[in-house]
């Protein structure tokens, strides 16, 4: 769709930027209200400025296409996720040509098939477990901390495995926290920038090598098998034979931990938070466990049984998707629409803003889990509506990896405790990557009879 380019019109801007910072402001505050602006003032396509850089953003079914199925060549991740490299690493993900990154990406598959799905799932339930222990009968927590707290061992455990999990330590807590604060606005445009978040941000990650390498090396001289991501990598071999680096390996890990775990904690909180608010919907999952889980175990088997626990995990991740919005570089002019986006423009799709279109979900402002329930399936109804994991070639690998977490949890903590919200409407935080709830977001427990 590139025909023409020179005959095409120019995106309309939205009116209201400040000299040079454009809508940096604006889009700081609450980027989600800036995009729904735009949208019903222009429809599908928009542009904005930020720090003189001009954004096009997409959104609707049409517009979430029309970015999904562009070629890597034409719309970019790799450009626009160029903020990641000093976390993943060289020589892994965006800083490597997409079809390296591909092959990468493949390396992992067979440590997400279903075998190995069917061991994480116990993992994850022991995790929940042990990690409720400490609840006592009554008392109040900040609910996206507890959810971070269960994500990462659980995915210190399946990713990495046995021995660092047991190893994980306040070090590594404190680490992947430095690795995180280099995710920000200014790393965005300037991802190298000498500031003290950059500076810890490096340091990190040279640590977390030092202690991934120390891992691997324990494991080759140990020679058993393991059923977690880093064995799958450590006998991984790239195109040409050879076994990958452990700076390749730690990067891939690395890769995945970031991509997975402060998301899946996010939508496990807004799953919660979302059934606390509606409560009669807590009543359906729970007769769903009793008949479920009763006299079953939590397996990967019965796990897929449990559908109205997961229709209600696809209306949080409509309602509150935790990725906002997802970018490309454009390094060819792009047209949607009869507009041009010229080449070096950013572009965004924002699933917050396509998941509250009235013709692609009923009443979209309404919480209603059953519309993606049989004979609904609003979901399926229109491509390209529900794009909370992407679409097109650059889909998320760890949906299900993800859904299962979330799925386990909520099964572990509600069968298990009465709760109830402190403040019965925590609004988003807009201030991180991945939008949770604001801190604290403080849940009141009950352990139940
Ligand atoms: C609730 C949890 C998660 C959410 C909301 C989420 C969301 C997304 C989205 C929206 C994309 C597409 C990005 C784009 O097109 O720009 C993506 C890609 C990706 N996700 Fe996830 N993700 C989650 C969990 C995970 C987990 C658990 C893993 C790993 C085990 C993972 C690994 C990846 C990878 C590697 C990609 C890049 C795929 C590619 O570019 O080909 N994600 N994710």
């Amino acid at each position: 769709m590139n025909m023409d380019v020179s005959l095409r019109e120019p995106v309309s801007v939205l009116a209201g930027g400040l000299p040079f910072l454009g809508h940096a402001l604006e889009f700081r505050r609450d980027p989600v209200s800036l995009i729904q602006r735009g949208r019903d003032r222009f429809g599908d396509i928009f542009s904005f400025v930020l720090f003189g850089r001009r954004v096009h953003v997409m959104t609707g079914p049409a517009g979430n296409a029309a970015f999904f199925k562009a070629p890597d060549d034409v719309l970019s991740p790799r450009e626009a996720y160029q903020f990641t490299v000093p976390i993943f690493g060289k020589g892994v993900a965006y800083d490597v040509a997409p079809e390296i990154m591909s092959a990468q990406l493949e390396l992992v598959h067979p440590a997400l098939r279903d075998e190995r799905m069917q061991t994480y799932a116990g993992f994850i339930a022991a995790e929940a477990e042990t990690y409720l222990k400490r609840w006592g009968e009554s008392g109040s927590i900040d609910l996206l901390a507890a959810m971070n707290e269960i994500t990462i061992y659980a995915a210190g455990r399946c990713l990495i495995g046995a021995e660092f999990r047991s190893a994980l330590s306040k070090e590594f807590v404190g680490l992947y926290h430095s690795l995180e604060g280099g995710i920000n606005l200014v790393a965005f445009f300037t991802p190298h920038l000498p500031l003290p978040a950059m500076l810890r941000r490096d340091r990190a990650r040279r640590r977390v090598v030092e202690l991934i390498s120390m891992l691997a090396a324990a494991r080759r001289r140990a020679a058993g098998e393991s059923d977690d991501f880093l064995s799958t990598l450590m006998t991984a071999r790239d195109p040409g034979g050879n076994p990958l680096s452990d700076d390749t390996i730690t990067g891939l890990l690395l890769t995945l931990l970031f991509a997975g775990q402060h998301t899946s904690a996010v939508l496990a909180t807004w799953t919660g938070i979302l059934l606390l608010q509606n409560p009669v919907h807590i009543e359906r999952v729970l007769a769903e466990q009793h008949v479920v889980l009763d006299q079953q175990r939590l397996t990967l088997a019965t796990l897929k049984q449990l559908v109205y626990l997961e229709a209600c995990i696809k209306e949080a991740e409509r309602l509150h998707p935790p990725l906002v919005m997802l970018m490309r570089k454009a390094v060819k002019p792009f047209v949607f629409e009869g507009s041009t986006i010229p080449a070096g423009d950013l572009v965004l799709v924002s699933p917050a803003v396509s998941h509250r279109i009235a013709n692609v979900f009923a009443a979209p402002a309404s919480y209603d889990p059953q519309r993606f329930l049989p004979g609904r399936e609003e979901d399926r109804r229109t491509a390209y509506g529900l794009i909370g994991f992407g679409g097109g070639k650059h889909r998320c690998i760890g949906l299900a990896f993800a859904y299962q977490q979330v799925k386990v949890i909520w099964s572990v903590l509600l069968r298990r405790f009465e709760l109830t919200l402190a403040d019965p409407h925590p609004r988003p935080d807009f201030s991180t990557f991945v939008i949770g709830p604001r801190a604290p977001c403080i849940v009141h427990y009950r352990r139940r009879k």
